[in-house]
């Protein structure tokens, strides 16, 4: 079976800092590239920036800078942030790179070469912030300014000779491609409001300007520059060294298991993007999930409605793993959802503090003093300890079902759970009570022991850096986590020494408490 997993955040635009949505999307594809590496498969996961087009010409140009200066300032900002999120990302790319110009101009050739391409005369609305093109029935006029219904950026008339791509001779494939391809895009809102466009009528679309410079030159027509999202797009190739196609990278990972965005920049994704891989003959990638957005208040967060939450504030306040826990928990994944410092507190307090933490502090504690500070070696389970153990091997299944199905509330949900479920068993079987029967307290305290082995392997693409700190109860390192083993209920090597840890989570204060 193909144990390959290619993973794919949006490249962000470095025109400002980074904000919390932009670390939510990355969160979220680190969680399943995590889940994915503790499954066995070979994982690439790409993340980086989009550096091209008149939103960053103009940026610069603010800040008095040439845009390249400009952007390695800022698209630093976005790689720190990857580190600062704990991110496992195989590579960064940035479309200013010379590996990725050369994989755009091929592609653009490719198109060219099978006649996709022509040359003719563009006028219509533009919406620099969302470096789009809109229609006339996408606009409406607010406080006297144009603006795009969808995104509420202002759109700005232009007229100039630009290349086309034939898009509307990829409308009927596209249909078919969707029709037969029921999981490409996904959720199943999105694709309904996708495919309703798409029946609705699809026009050639502009793939070059002319008017400012800040790109990659279309091959053979230095006056033009290529549209910023035929650029973009292709980075998800360029990483892995198209138009090298024989390249191991290349053949290992295309076509990409998931390219993750937010539902701002489906249509590029799930229209344009399969559209230029069907006219240029390359396979194409095997989903779209367009995920919800962080608001604030009930509006996206954005620079340009200054509304935005500034991730590393939250993290230096409650810490990386409470802010990645919240945010795979509280955002139901799909819909939008709203940081909440009350959510954010409780989630740290109940569920990783009062329900994780301390499940790992008082077992530890108790085996280490009822146990001569090891993992117990008479061991004897009864019904009560099977049925809490068995029932992670009997769910495994249904765990990589849901994951493959992007279903992270299933996730989460189990993960909680089984959190109660643990505290609960510890509490009804009363080892204190069993000191007169080494042998059952053994066995209660090797099955609780196994639980927080277990819930940790399974909480470790959510909060790793935790769950890394409770796994050193064990002694055990990143590189031996592995989902299977969740199924083993003996994993732990009786006699060995347990290693007490530092408190997990601290209890966050409530300033009205
Ligand atoms: N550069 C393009 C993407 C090119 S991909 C080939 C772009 N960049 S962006 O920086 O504006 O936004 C990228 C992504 O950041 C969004 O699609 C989304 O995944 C994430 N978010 C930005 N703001 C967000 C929220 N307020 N909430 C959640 N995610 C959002 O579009």
């Amino acid at each position: 079976m193909d144990k390959n997993f290619y993973i794919t955040t949006p490249i962000y635009y470095p025109s400002a800092k980074p904000h919390m949505g932009h670390a939510y999307s990355s969160i979220i594809a680190d969680f399943f590239a995590r889940f994915k590496r503790i499954d066995g498969y070979d994982v690439y996961f790409l993340t980086g920036t989009d550096e091209h087009g008149l939103k960053i010409q103009r940026a610069a140009e603010k800040k008095g800078l040439d845009p390249l200066e400009f952007c390695n300032v800022i698209s630093k900002t976005f790689k720190d942030l990857s580190n600062t999120l704990n991110l496992t990302n195989t590579d960064f790319i940035r479309t200013t790179e010379e590996r990725h110009k050369k994989s755009v101009q091929h592609l653009w050739s490719e198109l060219e070469k099978n006649d996709d391409i022509y040359l003719s005369k563009y006028s219509g609305w533009y919406s620099v912030s969302d470096e789009a093109f809109y229609n006339e029935d996408e606009i409406e006029e607010l406080d006297g300014v144009k603006v795009a219904i969808n995104s509420k950026s202002i759109v700005e008339w232009i007229e100039e000779e630009s290349y086309f791509f034939r898009l509307s001779k990829w409308q009927k494939p596209l249909l078919d491609y969707y029709e037969k391809h029921a999981d490409f895009i996904s959720p199943e809102s999105r694709k309904n409001e996708v495919i309703s466009f798409v029946k609705s009528g699809l026009k050639d679309l502009s793939i070059s300007r002319k008017t400012f410079s800040w790109g990659i030159k279309v091959p053979n027509n230095k006056n033009h520059v290529i549209y910023v999202w035929l650029d973009a797009l292709t980075n998800y190739l360029s990483a892995l060294n198209y138009p090298e196609i024989n390249n191991e990278l290349y053949k290992k990972f295309w076509p990409a298991s998931i390219h993750l965005i937010g539902k701002d920049i489906l249509r590029f994704h799930a229209i344009y993007w399969p559209a230029f891989l069907l006219a240029a003959k390359i396979d194409l990638p095997k989903k779209i999930y367009g995920h919800g957005w962080i608001l604030t208040g009930d509006e996206k967060m954005s620079k340009s409605k200054g509304n935005i939450l500034d991730p590393i504030k939250v993290i230096d306040e409650y810490g990386l793993d409470a802010l990645r826990y919240y945010l795979i928990k509280e955002v139901s994944f799909g819909n939008d959802g709203n940081i909440s410092q009350e959510k954010l507190e409780d989630c740290n307090n109940s569920d990783l503090a009062n329900n994780y933490g301390n499940l790992c502090q008082r077992v530890t504690a108790f085996a280490i003093k009822n146990c001569d500070g090891n993992i117990p070696n008479k061991i004897n389970f009864q019904n009560d300890d099977l049925l809490i153990l068995n029932k992670y091997n009997d769910n495994l299944n249904n765990i990589r079902k849901n994951i493959d199905n992007q279903n992270l509330n299933f996730y989460i949900n189990y993960i909680v759970n089984s959190l109660f479920e643990a505290n609960k068993y510890f509490n009804d079987q009363e080892p204190w009570k069993k000191k007169d029967d080494q042998e059952r307290l053994n066995t209660i305290v090797y099955t609780a022991l196994e639980i927080v082995r277990k819930i940790s392997f399974l909480l470790y693409p959510i909060i790793p850096e935790s769950s890394l700190k409770a796994l050193k109860i064990f002694n055990i390192s990143e590189n031996e986590i592995n989902l299977s083993s969740i199924s083993n209920n003996e994993y732990l090597i009786k006699g060995n020494y347990i290693n007490k840890i530092d408190i997990l989570f601290k209890k966050i204060e409530r300033s009205n408490d």
